[in-house]
């Protein structure tokens, strides 16, 4: 075994296929996967995910796990370092560096959505989030019935839990969490940022690998109960017999073909993937770095996707939207990840029998879920940390819990709108994971080489890789990922006008500046379009239409004449023209930039030490097989 091994270790082969798939295993598998399945053609969507799965997923996951290995067994735990074993270049370093800023940056707003979910399952207990018990959820639907006399008991309480979430993360306004009514959701928080700071600290076999082995059978208990009340639902009101079980399974999974042609929904899949897989996060790299020799990389690479597959597509995709649907009908489809899970699904548990216990273990398996995922994600950066300054664990770790902090009380205090986490999620979660996920594919296939990435893999393996995913690996993925990634950033940086429905020519009279004509609100409602009371109607600068915008000023449609039909267009902000519009959007961008230059500060001057330690380097890398 070579110098500078890592003293820590994995306990068992179970325990890191466990921990592995633990960190796959997440709030995409239960949250993400269901609404951009439901937004993406349903079942048709299936076909770019198990492509993205096959081309994309599963290789890389092997490539990570092979090159994690080599890493690991020439000293290095962290991507910088294994990536310097590989490819003993300068910039090599710097790549490894994304590998670190990934899974830092998601950790900041991900540790805030699993303190979500452990205070919904707390107020489960409580009967906060449960209607007629005298709890919190009671006095908004007592205030909401008050202000709006008129609303259905089902509009109340869907009204009731949209606004119990938006007052709870503060959607309205930034800071508002920190406020004297927020206290007991503060405290929370903070234990749920502990509790993974223990677990790190506790280290690997004490730490992660224990806890998974007792979370992941937990979660999988609790996602069978859960799923098995789903399943048993029936048709719980006579009155919408298509509001059945079977209606929402096929709601979720009926395929519609047409979405295929649509680039976002190949996008969307491939995004999801990575997302769920944990791949492209530079925490396969890390968690595969403790293996020894001749463990085997191959069939715990394909066991723990595989896990990550069943959690994914047999119970998220068959609680999430399926039970929304049985309760709320289809316009639980239209909703967004946050909405279906905590607004939608808490109405769901409120309406269905003995939703109060489902409800609490619904949310504690999310909670667990979260909690092996978040834990990975810290230990790409306490391995940096202790291999390229010598830090002890309980250094590195108070030094990461600070880091972390700031990151996560920024994104806490930013939450109008959730644009901070929105924003992180966008250029950290989506496009910085391409960018890796196609360095990793170039520096697996091009530079570590086909043929010693085959010869590593099969290193004590207890299965073979099919010869061809090996060109696979060379060739497609980096070509796909290179062509997804370019049509991402041109679907989603530039703004863009989408049509949304034509108005018959009656209505086509010239329309004055100012409120919007009751006509032309009438056929925004017609076509489901939504449109704010308080939006202004202005004629274009160039004079050939019109632009509505809301009462920030911000544009939703355009409207342009012609032929005597006005084709009505929503306008789809692009991240440039976010940036410029929204203040905190602009400051986020800031904050991760300068955690990106604050990390690669830190990778040059470990790697100026590799070197002098004689670690890296041409010499080196001659010296090794
Ligand atoms: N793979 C983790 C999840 O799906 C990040 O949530």
């Amino acid at each position: 075994m070579s110098e500078g091994r890592s003293r820590e270790q994995w306990g068992s082969r179970l325990g890191v296929i466990l921990a592995v798939a633990g960190s796959a295993v997440g709030l995409g598998n239960f949250l993400r996967f269901p609404g951009q399945a439901a937004q993406h053609g349903g079942g048709a969507f299936m076909l770019p995910y198990f492509v993205s799965l096959l081309i994309l997923g599963i290789p890389l996951c092997w490539a990570e796990w092979t090159m994690g290995r080599y890493g690991g067994n020439r000293g290095f735990n962290s991507a910088p370092g294994v990536f310097s074993a590989i490819w003993p270049h300068w910039l090599s370093k710097y790549v490894g560096a994304l590998a670190l800023v990934i899974p830092l940056v998601i950790y900041m707003y991900y540790v805030m959505i699993e303190a979500w979910c452990v205070t919904y399952a707390y107020y489960y207990l409580t009967g906060d989030l449960v209607p007629h018990t005298g709890g919190a959820m009671d006095s908004i639907m007592t205030a909401i019935g008050t202000q709006s006399p008129h609303m259905s008991a089902p509009e109340v309480t869907s009204q009731a839990f949209s606004r119990f979430f938006n007052d709870f993360v503060g959607i309205a306004e930034d800071g508002k969490i920190f406020s004297a009514g927020s206290r007991q959701w503060i405290v929370i928080l903070s234990a749920t940022f502990l509790v993974n700071f223990v677990l790190i600290y506790r280290g690997l076999g004490k730490g992660i690998e224990k806890f998974c082995n007792f979370a992941m059978p937990l979660m999988l208990v609790l996602g069978v109960v859960v799923l098995v009340r789903v399943l048993t639902l029936g048709t719980p009101d006579p009155q919408r017999p298509e509001q059945s079980v079977l209606g929402g399974l096929g709601f979720m999974w009926n395929p519609h073909a047409k979405e295929l042609l649509s680039a976002q929904t190949w996008l969307a899949a491939s995004g999801q993937i990575f997302f769920s897989l944990s791949v492209g996060f530079g925490i396969v790299i890390n968690y595969a770095s403790y293996l020894r020799e001749n463990d085997d990389v191959v069939l715990s690479g394909l066991t723990s996707s595989s896990m990550n597959e069943f959690f994914e597509v047999c119970l998220g995709g068959m609680i999430t939207l399926p039970a929304a649907f049985i309760f709320l009908g289809a316009a639980a489809g239209k909703m967004g990840t946050f909405d279906l899970g905590f607004k939608a699904i808490p109405n769901v548990f409120a309406l269905m029998p003995a939703g109060r216990i489902f409800g609490f273990f619904w949310f504690f398996m999310l909670f667990i879920a979260a909690v092996t995922s978040s834990i990975s994600m810290l230990q790409p950066v306490i391995a940096f940390l202790e291999e390229g300054f010598g830090l002890k664990r309980h250094a590195s770790v108070a030094f990461l819990g600070l880091v972390s902090a700031i990151g996560c009380g920024y994104v806490v205090y930013f939450s109008k709108g959730l644009v901070a986490l929105d924003t992180f999620d966008f250029w950290v979660g989506n496009v910085l994971i391409f960018m890796l996920a196609f360095f990793q594919s170039v520096l697996y296939g091009w530079l570590f080489g086909i043929e010693r990435g085959q010869r590593e893999a099969h290193r004590g393996a207890h299965l073979r890789i099919p010869r061809f995913i090996q060109y696979v690996l060379k060739y497609v993925a980096p070509v796909y990922l290179l062509v997804i990634f370019v049509t991402f950033c041109w679907q989603n940086l530039p703004s863009r006008n989408v049509p949304a429905f034509e108005v018959e020519t009656q209505l086509a009279q010239r329309p004055e500046a100012g409120a919007v004509p009751q006509t032309l609100a009438d056929d925004f409602q017609k076509h489901e379009a939504p449109l704010p009371n308080d939006c202004r109607l202005a004629e274009s600068s160039d004079g050939t239409g019109w632009r509505i915008h809301d009462a920030q000023g911000v544009l939703l449609y355009t409207i342009a004449s012609g032929k005597g039909r006005l084709a009505v267009m929503k306008h789809v902000p692009g991240y440039f023209e976010t940036i410029g519009n929204d203040r905190v959007a602009f400051i986020s961008i800031l904050f991760i930039t300068v955690i990106m230059l604050f990390l690669f500060v830190l990778v040059h001057i470990a790697g100026r030490r590799w070197k002098q330690e004689g670690r890296i380097g041409p010499a080196k890398a001659a010296a090794q097989p």
